[in-house]
């Protein structure tokens, strides 16, 4: 116990950073949140894929970087520990007890120089750039739950050009088993379906780009992730009414028929589809989300071989870099192989063959980060139907 803090510390290793944190309980599912100060060191991969980012898309830069919601501190000492391009860091909290760690982690670090705290609402001090205080090339969000009620004012305080590192951790609305929820934070609705969690991620990257859009600029996902129970996304934003409207464009409706898997798209100024061309049922829908390419591979490409680089440092995030720069980030949705089996009648195949396979036949095709299960394709049904018919053994 440090006397002067009133609880009891434990001195951890996360990347580069040796830092203090709360004393955490054995047990694997203990609530960060009832700590004196949030700190979850399962959340090292969210962190990890920040930095890595940082490195990657802002390479023989000097950046300037908000921590908006820092808890103890770590994400901003590990990006000025393990990046070369952030010359200063705002590491803000709302909570005092936070703010007192964080200044005690950035004295263990020796890193006094480069980061200024800030105990301030984290709409405040973002919503107040550009006038108090200078806007920021990047803007991370990472509460314990939803970043709506952050978004808007997060690209506010970010300079064009500049990115918005978003995590929503409120999954149950952004996959449907709370829609009421999903509809009143993110004017979205959610859809249960096998991809519930691409669906999430396409809500959030949605919500960005229309709050940008309201204030005339445009956001653009350039990386996206699910892990664990969690989901994050990277937005480049950029200035002009004329850009926002281009941005908006990617905005639409993603509709799922359980009965033949068949996954349809419609632009935003269209309908949502409800009844299915294939087989005629009725189905459901989910929108407004962001129909466009949740990530740009070739920054996926790039973290993973500076990744690779530093394996002692980002071990347990390599495998995800691995899957985001594989992935064709355009294709809406995935099909999991048993799904697929079920509905043909046949038995499952491996998803990697049935990837192959749809290539050669010229079709766009790629696993996905989010399910090793599961296809992402334009292939029509009928095409996958005829794959597992020469490739599985019915069952
Ligand atoms: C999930 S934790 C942050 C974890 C941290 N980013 C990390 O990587 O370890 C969320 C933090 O947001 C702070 N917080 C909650 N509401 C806030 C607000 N309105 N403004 C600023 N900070 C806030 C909480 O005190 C908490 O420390
Ligand atoms: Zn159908």
């Amino acid at each position: 116990m440090r006397p002067e803090l009133g609880y009891e510390l434990e001195l951890r290793r996360e990347g580069r950073a040796v830092f203090y944190s709360p004393r955490i309980p054995e047990r694997r599912n203990f609530a960060p949140t009832s700590l004196p100060v949030f700190f979850n060191p399962f959340s090292k991969p969210n962190r990890d894929l920040t930095i890595i980012f940082l490195a990657a898309k802002f390479e023989g830069f000097k950046i300037r970087v908000c921590d908006a919601l820092a808890g103890a501190g770590v994400r901003s000492i590990r990006i000025l520990l393990e990046t070369d391009v952030v010359g200063e860091v705002t590491a803000n909290d709302i909570s005092p007890r936070a703010c007192e760690l964080i200044r005690l982690n950035i004295e263990l670090n020796k890193l006094g120089e480069f980061i200024e705290v800030a105990c301030m609402d984290a709409n405040e001090l973002l919503a107040g750039c550009g006038r108090e205080r200078p806007r920021y090339h990047y803007v991370d969000i990472d509460p314990a739950g939803s970043p709506a009620q952050f978004i808007e004012n997060g690209v506010r305080g970010c300079k064009r050009g500049g990115v918005i590192g978003v995590t929503a951790t409120d999954m149950p609305a952004l996959v449907g088993a709370k829609p009421e929820s999903c509809l009143r934070k993110y004017d979205s609705k959610p859809l249960r379906a096998p991809f519930a969690k691409e669906i999430g991620l396409r809500i959030l990257a949605g919500f960005i780009a229309r709050s940008a859009a309201r204030l005339g600029i445009a956001a653009k996902p350039i990386l996206s992730f699910s892990k664990d129970h969690y989901i994050r996304v990277f937005a480049e934003v950029h200035g002009g009414r004329r850009l926002a409207n281009e941005a908006l464009k990617s905005i639409g409706w993603i509709s799922y028929c359980p009965s033949c898997l068949t996954i349809y798209s419609a632009g935003r100024f269209e309908s949502p589809i409800t009844a299915c061309e294939t087989c005629g049922r009725g189905i459901d829908y989910a929108g407004p989300v962001w129909i466009g390419d949740l990530a740009d591979k070739d920054l996926a490409e790039k973290m993973y071989l500076r990744a690779l680089e530093r394996p002692e440092l980002y071990r347990e995030s390599i495998k995800l870099l691995d899957g985001l720069r594989r992935e064709d980030h355009g294709l809406l949705g995935y099909h999991p192989v048993n799904h697929l089996a079920r509905a043909f009648g046949c038995s499952p195949i491996k998803p990697s063959m049935l990837v192959e396979k749809l290539r050669e036949l010229g079709y766009r095709a790629s696993a996905t980060h989010i399910d090793p299960s599961g296809v992402k394709t334009d292939a029509p049904l009928s095409a996958l139907k005829g794959i597992f018919e020469e490739l599985g053994a019915k069952s």
